[in-house]
């Protein structure tokens, strides 16, 4: 069939699986372009490992470290005349790439917070590696099943304390709006807490820590985002400001029982992934940042971001210097005083007349279209494409 996007609000309905091999390729060739990282974990858990920053994670891993990778992810599959989810053909991408310079990848899709997928990893674990000595939490989800309660959870993305209203960017409509968000209720904090606080990343690290599947001096890593003030309100203030709080503080609990600097919270760079693009005033405020990173040449993408986490843990100066709450912080291009000085002020002026001059319009929206594997060089969108694409490691 032939394959185009179809976008619904923020969300792209289909996906192109060239076009998403060609973008994984694309992650590869980049990886390859810069020097090995011959100290990098040797074994890798990923969760979370089919798009954004996990994705980018398992790929510096294997192609710059030379890792056995294993991926966990959500991901729907091709049915019919419904193409698979982007992760999906992402995650096909990669293992046949990893296979094709003999390195171990295995992937498991279904749902990270379950009971079943914890004991499924950690058994092909003991049977395939033995151990892993890195596990990357790159989860972003909408939803958890309490695996003990079964109790369901559901994340919001709002302020806390007060009514928000700023500007918004319509992507769909190319409008600067204005977006007014009621506060979250209580009940809604703990949600997104029990979401994406890290409770579940803690279950994980004591699940495969009582199965002897982590080796000695093993490294965990989990991400998160703080921005300016001009985001605090949705963001860091947020309900999901809350969550990564917990994150942190998971992260302590895991230094305390594991050993220091075991489990460390990497503050990474606001980029376009399928996870941010959810979140009102934010891909405004990344259509500014990316203009103002990219004429200044600091821009990066998931895999930039994670080469240099990666160097960062691994390389000459390793370990890396952390914040003054213990955090790594590869946002340190994004949050420079000349960066945010100029963001303000085309953010207090941008209006739907001034868009393009005044953000990356167009750059924001490229990079949504290639998150589904649209808008890659070198793919024949007018080629028929047979959407079933098997992940070799699923069978
Ligand atoms: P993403 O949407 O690209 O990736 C989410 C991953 O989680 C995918 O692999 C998906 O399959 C997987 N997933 C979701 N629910 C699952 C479940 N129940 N079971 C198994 N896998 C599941 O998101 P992105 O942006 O890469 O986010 C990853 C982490 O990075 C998040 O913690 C996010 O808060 C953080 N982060 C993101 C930033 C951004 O600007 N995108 C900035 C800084 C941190």
């Amino acid at each position: 069939m032939i394959i185009s996007p179809k976008i619904r609000g923020f969300i792209c309905t289909t996906a192109h699986p060239e076009g998403c091999e060609a973008h994984v390729r694309e992650q590869i060739g980049y990886v390859k372009s810069r020097p090995p990282l011959p100290d990098s974990p040797k074994n890798v858990l990923v969760i979370g490992a089919s798009t954004g920053y996990g994705l980018a994670s398992r790929i510096v891993s294997a192609f710059g470290g030379g890792a056995a990778t294993v991926g966990v992810f959500f991901e729907k599959e091709a049915v019919e005349k419904k193409t698979a989810s982007a992760g999906w053909y992402n995650s096909a991408a990669f293992e046949t790439a990893a296979a094709a310079e003999g390195l171990y990848a295995r992937s498991f899709n279904g749902d990270a917070f379950s009971k079943d997928m914890k004991e499924a990893v950690i058994a092909a674990i003991r049977k395939d590696l033995g151990q892993v000595d890195m596990v990357v939490y790159s989860l972003a989800s909408p939803r958890r099943v309490d695996p003990e309660t079964g109790e369901v959870y559901k994340s919001v993305l709002k302020p806390t304390g007060e009514t928000f209203t700023n500007k918004n960017l319509n992507t769909d409509k190319k409008l600067i709006e204005q977006v007014t968000i009621e506060p979250a209720t209580e009940d809604e904090i703990l949600h997104t807490v029990k979401v994406m606080g890290g409770e579940d990343w803690k279950l994980w690290i004591d699940a495969l820590a009582a199965a002897d599947a982590l080796a000695p001096g093993f490294r965990t890593v989990a991400y998160s985002y703080i921005g300016p003030e001009l985001t605090w309100a949705i963001y860091t203030d947020g309900t999901i400001g809350r969550a990564k709080l917990y994150l942190e503080e998971t992260a302590r609990a895991l230094n305390a029982r594991y050993g220091e600097n075991t489990a460390l919270v990497s503050i990474n760079k606001a980029l376009v992934t399928q996870a941010s693009s959810a979140i009102p005033v934010v891909p405004l405020y990344i259509s500014i940042l990316y203009k103002i990173m990219k004429a200044k040449g600091l821009h990066e993408g998931c895999i930039e971001q994670m080469y240099r986490l990666f160097s960062a843990l691994t390389g000459p100066e390793a370990p890396p210097p952390l914040d003054e709450r213990g955090r790594l912080r590869l946002d340190d291009w994004e949050m420079r005083d000349d960066v945010q000085r100029e963001i303000k002020a085309a953010w207090e002026t941008v209006s739907t007349e001034t868009i393009d001059d005044l953000t990356d319009f167009a750059g924001y929206q490229s990079d949504f279209y290639r998150l589904f594997g649209f808008g890659l060089p070198g793919v024949d969108y007018a080629a028929e494409s047979d959407p079933a694409r098997p992940i070799p490691s699923l069978g």
